[in-house]
Protein backbone atom coordinates (compact mmCIF):
# COMPACT_ATOMS: atom_id res chain seq x y z
CA UNK A 1 0.00 0.00 0.00
CA UNK A 2 1.85 3.80 -0.92
CA UNK A 3 2.62 5.41 1.88
CA UNK A 4 0.11 8.14 1.08
CA UNK A 5 -2.62 6.25 1.84
CA UNK A 6 -0.85 4.23 4.77
CA UNK A 7 -0.68 7.69 6.75
CA UNK A 8 -4.45 8.95 5.15
CA UNK A 9 -5.95 5.64 6.78
CA UNK A 10 -4.32 5.92 9.94
CA UNK A 11 -5.43 9.31 10.31
CA UNK A 12 -9.00 8.16 9.33
CA UNK A 13 -8.65 5.43 12.35
CA UNK A 14 -7.11 7.76 14.74
CA UNK A 15 -10.23 10.15 14.46
CA UNK A 16 -12.79 7.17 14.75
CA UNK A 17 -11.01 6.02 18.03
CA UNK A 18 -10.98 10.05 18.94
CA UNK A 19 -14.83 10.07 18.85
CA UNK A 20 -15.33 7.12 20.05
CA UNK A 21 -13.78 7.84 23.15
CA UNK A 22 -15.15 11.17 23.42
CA UNK A 23 -18.97 10.06 23.41
CA UNK A 24 -17.47 7.36 26.33
CA UNK A 25 -16.72 10.14 28.32
CA UNK A 26 -19.99 12.03 27.69
CA UNK A 27 -22.19 9.18 28.57
CA UNK A 28 -20.41 8.42 31.68
CA UNK A 29 -22.14 10.07 34.71
CA UNK A 30 -20.09 13.41 35.99
CA UNK A 31 -19.69 13.25 39.67
CA UNK A 32 -20.92 16.16 41.00
CA UNK A 33 -18.34 18.13 43.17
CA UNK A 34 -20.54 20.60 45.63
CA UNK A 35 -18.54 23.88 46.57
CA UNK A 36 -18.11 24.82 49.80
CA UNK A 37 -19.84 28.61 49.93
CA UNK A 38 -22.35 27.78 47.01
CA UNK A 39 -25.86 29.29 46.91
CA UNK A 40 -28.71 27.71 48.57
CA UNK A 41 -32.45 28.75 48.64
CA UNK A 42 -31.82 30.44 51.79
CA UNK A 43 -28.63 29.53 53.03
CA UNK A 44 -25.27 28.83 51.33
CA UNK A 45 -23.85 25.14 51.34
CA UNK A 46 -21.02 24.75 53.96
CA UNK A 47 -20.78 21.55 55.76
CA UNK A 48 -20.73 21.28 59.62
CA UNK A 49 -17.04 19.72 60.60
CA UNK A 50 -17.35 16.04 61.43
CA UNK A 51 -16.28 16.55 65.36
CA UNK A 52 -19.66 19.47 65.31
CA UNK A 53 -21.98 16.72 63.94
CA UNK A 54 -20.93 13.91 66.66
CA UNK A 55 -20.74 16.34 69.28
CA UNK A 56 -24.50 17.33 68.30
CA UNK A 57 -25.25 14.19 68.15
CA UNK A 58 -23.92 13.10 71.31
CA UNK A 59 -25.61 16.95 72.83
CA UNK A 60 -29.04 15.15 71.59
CA UNK A 61 -28.45 11.97 72.90
CA UNK A 62 -29.84 10.19 70.27
CA UNK A 63 -31.26 6.27 70.50
CA UNK A 64 -32.35 3.99 67.59
CA UNK A 65 -35.72 4.92 68.76
CA UNK A 66 -35.42 9.07 67.78
CA UNK A 67 -35.97 9.94 64.45
CA UNK A 68 -33.71 12.27 63.40
CA UNK A 69 -34.30 15.32 60.36
CA UNK A 70 -31.42 17.46 59.77
CA UNK A 71 -33.17 20.90 58.21
CA UNK A 72 -31.09 21.87 55.06
CA UNK A 73 -28.91 18.34 54.62
CA UNK A 74 -26.00 19.04 52.15
CA UNK A 75 -24.25 16.45 51.76
CA UNK A 76 -25.83 14.51 54.22
CA UNK A 77 -22.97 14.01 56.53
CA UNK A 78 -25.49 14.27 59.72
CA UNK A 79 -28.05 11.98 58.40
CA UNK A 80 -25.23 9.58 57.66
CA UNK A 81 -23.69 9.86 60.70
CA UNK A 82 -26.92 9.74 62.41
CA UNK A 83 -27.63 6.41 60.43
CA UNK A 84 -24.39 5.09 61.52
CA UNK A 85 -25.54 4.78 65.26
CA UNK A 86 -28.64 2.78 64.25
CA UNK A 87 -30.89 5.78 64.47
CA UNK A 88 -33.12 6.33 61.41
CA UNK A 89 -32.56 10.06 59.89
CA UNK A 90 -33.76 11.84 56.95
CA UNK A 91 -32.39 15.12 55.34
CA UNK A 92 -34.69 17.84 54.27
CA UNK A 93 -32.43 19.38 51.13
CA UNK A 94 -33.71 22.47 48.86
CA UNK A 95 -30.39 21.49 45.74
CA UNK A 96 -31.68 18.41 44.24
CA UNK A 97 -28.09 17.40 43.33
CA UNK A 98 -26.91 17.70 47.00
CA UNK A 99 -29.64 15.03 47.38
CA UNK A 100 -28.56 13.10 44.84
CA UNK A 101 -24.72 12.97 46.39
CA UNK A 102 -26.60 12.62 49.83
CA UNK A 103 -28.09 9.20 48.42
CA UNK A 104 -24.91 7.99 46.95
CA UNK A 105 -22.86 8.94 50.06
CA UNK A 106 -25.72 6.98 52.28
CA UNK A 107 -25.70 4.04 49.81
CA UNK A 108 -21.41 4.17 50.13
CA UNK A 109 -21.40 3.94 53.55
CA UNK A 110 -23.56 1.11 53.88
CA UNK A 111 -27.04 2.96 55.83
CA UNK A 112 -29.51 3.61 52.75
CA UNK A 113 -31.96 1.83 54.68
CA UNK A 114 -31.62 4.22 57.30
CA UNK A 115 -30.65 7.41 55.78
CA UNK A 116 -33.45 9.17 53.29
CA UNK A 117 -33.29 12.37 51.83
CA UNK A 118 -35.95 14.36 50.56
CA UNK A 119 -36.10 17.49 48.39
CA UNK A 120 -38.13 20.03 49.69
CA UNK A 121 -38.25 22.94 51.29
CA UNK A 122 -37.90 23.02 54.68
CA UNK A 123 -40.60 26.03 55.37
CA UNK A 124 -42.56 24.09 53.78
CA UNK A 125 -41.71 20.35 55.20
CA UNK A 126 -43.80 19.24 58.03
CA UNK A 127 -41.42 17.69 60.92
CA UNK A 128 -43.44 17.34 63.50
CA UNK A 129 -42.68 13.25 63.09
CA UNK A 130 -39.09 14.07 64.30
CA UNK A 131 -37.66 13.57 67.78
CA UNK A 132 -34.03 15.31 66.64
CA UNK A 133 -33.78 18.12 64.83
CA UNK A 134 -30.80 19.14 63.45
CA UNK A 135 -29.81 22.37 61.57
CA UNK A 136 -26.83 24.58 60.29
CA UNK A 137 -29.38 27.57 58.87
CA UNK A 138 -28.76 31.22 60.02
CA UNK A 139 -29.97 32.85 62.85
CA UNK A 140 -33.24 34.76 60.83
CA UNK A 141 -34.11 31.34 59.71
CA UNK A 142 -34.08 29.78 63.09
CA UNK A 143 -36.28 32.32 64.66
CA UNK A 144 -38.56 31.82 61.66
CA UNK A 145 -39.00 28.32 62.23
CA UNK A 146 -39.00 28.97 66.12
CA UNK A 147 -43.13 29.01 66.53
CA UNK A 148 -43.14 25.29 64.58
CA UNK A 149 -40.54 24.45 66.69
CA UNK A 150 -41.92 25.37 69.80
CA UNK A 151 -45.35 23.57 68.77
CA UNK A 152 -43.62 20.22 68.64
CA UNK A 153 -44.38 17.05 70.73
CA UNK A 154 -42.34 18.32 74.66
CA UNK A 155 -38.85 16.70 74.66
CA UNK A 156 -38.22 16.94 70.80
CA UNK A 157 -34.17 18.10 70.56
CA UNK A 158 -33.46 20.45 68.54
CA UNK A 159 -29.58 21.01 68.19
CA UNK A 160 -28.10 24.13 65.94
CA UNK A 161 -24.68 24.32 64.71
CA UNK A 162 -23.35 27.84 65.67
CA UNK A 163 -26.82 30.00 65.36
CA UNK A 164 -29.16 30.84 68.07
CA UNK A 165 -32.64 31.12 68.71
CA UNK A 166 -33.00 34.58 69.52
CA UNK A 167 -34.57 34.92 73.41
CA UNK A 168 -35.22 31.54 73.31
CA UNK A 169 -31.94 30.71 75.27
CA UNK A 170 -30.24 27.46 74.49
CA UNK A 171 -30.73 23.89 77.29
CA UNK A 172 -26.69 23.42 76.57
CA UNK A 173 -23.80 24.86 74.59
CA UNK A 174 -20.79 22.73 73.92
CA UNK A 175 -17.51 24.26 71.79
CA UNK A 176 -15.47 21.45 70.68
CA UNK A 177 -11.73 22.58 69.94
CA UNK A 178 -9.84 19.33 68.96
CA UNK A 179 -9.94 18.60 65.12
CA UNK A 180 -12.53 21.62 64.32
CA UNK A 181 -10.23 23.46 62.01
CA UNK A 182 -13.73 25.76 61.24
CA UNK A 183 -15.16 28.45 62.89
CA UNK A 184 -17.96 26.60 62.96
CA UNK A 185 -17.17 24.56 66.24
CA UNK A 186 -20.56 25.26 68.45
CA UNK A 187 -23.40 23.62 69.34
CA UNK A 188 -26.32 24.43 70.82
CA UNK A 189 -29.19 21.96 72.49
CA UNK A 190 -32.65 23.27 72.90
CA UNK A 191 -35.39 20.57 74.34
CA UNK A 192 -39.25 21.66 73.32
CA UNK A 193 -40.92 22.62 76.86
CA UNK A 194 -44.42 21.40 77.42
CA UNK A 195 -46.56 24.92 77.69
CA UNK A 196 -47.57 24.62 81.18
CA UNK A 197 -48.05 28.07 82.18
CA UNK A 198 -51.20 28.99 84.15
CA UNK A 199 -52.74 28.19 87.75
CA UNK A 200 -53.52 24.74 89.26
CA UNK A 201 -54.97 23.82 92.30
CA UNK A 202 -52.11 20.64 93.21
CA UNK A 203 -51.85 19.05 97.16
CA UNK A 204 -49.37 21.41 98.21
CA UNK A 205 -52.05 24.58 97.65
CA UNK A 206 -52.46 26.87 94.77
CA UNK A 207 -49.92 27.12 91.91
CA UNK A 208 -49.26 29.94 89.50
CA UNK A 209 -46.61 29.69 86.85
CA UNK A 210 -45.78 32.37 84.63
CA UNK A 211 -43.53 30.50 81.40
CA UNK A 212 -40.96 31.91 79.26
CA UNK A 213 -39.52 29.61 76.71
CA UNK A 214 -38.56 26.73 79.31
CA UNK A 215 -38.16 28.87 82.26
CA UNK A 216 -40.88 29.49 85.01
CA UNK A 217 -41.73 32.00 87.48
CA UNK A 218 -44.30 32.55 89.87
CA UNK A 219 -45.91 31.59 93.04
CA UNK A 220 -47.20 28.66 95.56
CA UNK A 221 -49.52 29.74 98.10
CA UNK A 222 -49.18 26.95 100.70
CA UNK A 223 -49.80 26.86 104.34
CA UNK A 224 -50.79 30.23 104.34
CA UNK A 225 -48.27 31.91 102.79
CA UNK A 226 -47.23 33.03 99.35
CA UNK A 227 -43.90 31.69 97.98
CA UNK A 228 -41.99 33.49 95.12
CA UNK A 229 -40.89 30.47 93.20
CA UNK A 230 -38.03 29.90 90.27
CA UNK A 231 -37.93 26.69 87.95
CA UNK A 232 -37.18 25.46 84.30
CA UNK A 233 -38.81 22.97 82.09
CA UNK A 234 -37.28 19.83 80.54
CA UNK A 235 -40.19 18.21 78.23
CA UNK A 236 -42.61 17.58 79.97
CA UNK A 237 -40.69 17.63 83.57
CA UNK A 238 -40.51 21.02 86.16
CA UNK A 239 -38.65 21.42 88.48
CA UNK A 240 -38.43 24.99 90.79
CA UNK A 241 -37.56 25.87 94.16
CA UNK A 242 -39.96 28.48 96.64
CA UNK A 243 -39.35 28.82 99.99
CA UNK A 244 -36.21 26.85 100.65
CA UNK A 245 -37.64 23.84 99.47
CA UNK A 246 -37.32 21.98 95.66
CA UNK A 247 -40.32 20.60 94.44
CA UNK A 248 -40.35 17.96 91.01
CA UNK A 249 -43.16 17.31 88.90
CA UNK A 250 -44.88 16.37 85.74
CA UNK A 251 -47.01 17.71 83.15
CA UNK A 252 -50.18 15.00 82.22
CA UNK A 253 -52.05 16.67 79.84
CA UNK A 254 -53.75 19.88 81.76
CA UNK A 255 -52.81 18.21 85.05
CA UNK A 256 -49.70 18.88 86.83
CA UNK A 257 -48.46 16.40 89.94
CA UNK A 258 -45.74 17.48 92.31
CA UNK A 259 -43.84 15.23 93.75
C1 LIG B 1 -24.96 25.62 55.91
S1 LIG B 1 -25.51 24.27 54.93
C2 LIG B 1 -25.63 22.96 56.14
C3 LIG B 1 -25.56 21.57 55.55
C4 LIG B 1 -25.66 20.42 56.55
N1 LIG B 1 -26.81 20.52 57.40
C5 LIG B 1 -24.43 20.39 57.42
O1 LIG B 1 -24.53 20.75 58.60
O2 LIG B 1 -23.36 20.00 56.93
C6 LIG B 1 -27.23 24.70 54.63
C7 LIG B 1 -27.93 23.80 53.61
O3 LIG B 1 -29.31 24.20 53.55
C8 LIG B 1 -29.76 24.10 52.21
N2 LIG B 1 -30.93 24.98 52.08
C9 LIG B 1 -30.95 26.34 52.01
N3 LIG B 1 -32.21 26.80 51.99
C10 LIG B 1 -33.03 25.72 52.05
C11 LIG B 1 -34.44 25.53 52.07
N4 LIG B 1 -35.28 26.56 52.03
N5 LIG B 1 -34.92 24.28 52.14
C12 LIG B 1 -34.08 23.20 52.20
N6 LIG B 1 -32.74 23.32 52.17
C13 LIG B 1 -32.21 24.55 52.11
C14 LIG B 1 -28.55 24.54 51.39
O4 LIG B 1 -28.65 24.07 50.06
C15 LIG B 1 -27.41 23.91 52.18
O5 LIG B 1 -27.10 22.62 51.71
Amino acid sequence: MPAVIRRTAFTLLLAAFSAAALAQAQKAPKTYEPSVGQEGKDVVWVPTPQVLVDKMLDMAKVTPGDFVMDLGSGDGRTVITAAKRGVPAMGIEYNPDMVELSKRNAEREGVAGRASFMKADLFETDFSKATVITMFLLPDINLKLRPKILDLKPGTRIVSNTFTMADWEPDQTATVDADCHSSWCTALLWIVPAKVGGSYKIAQGDLTLKQTFQKLSGTLRTEGKTLALEGKVNGEEIAFKAGGREYRGKVNGKTLELR
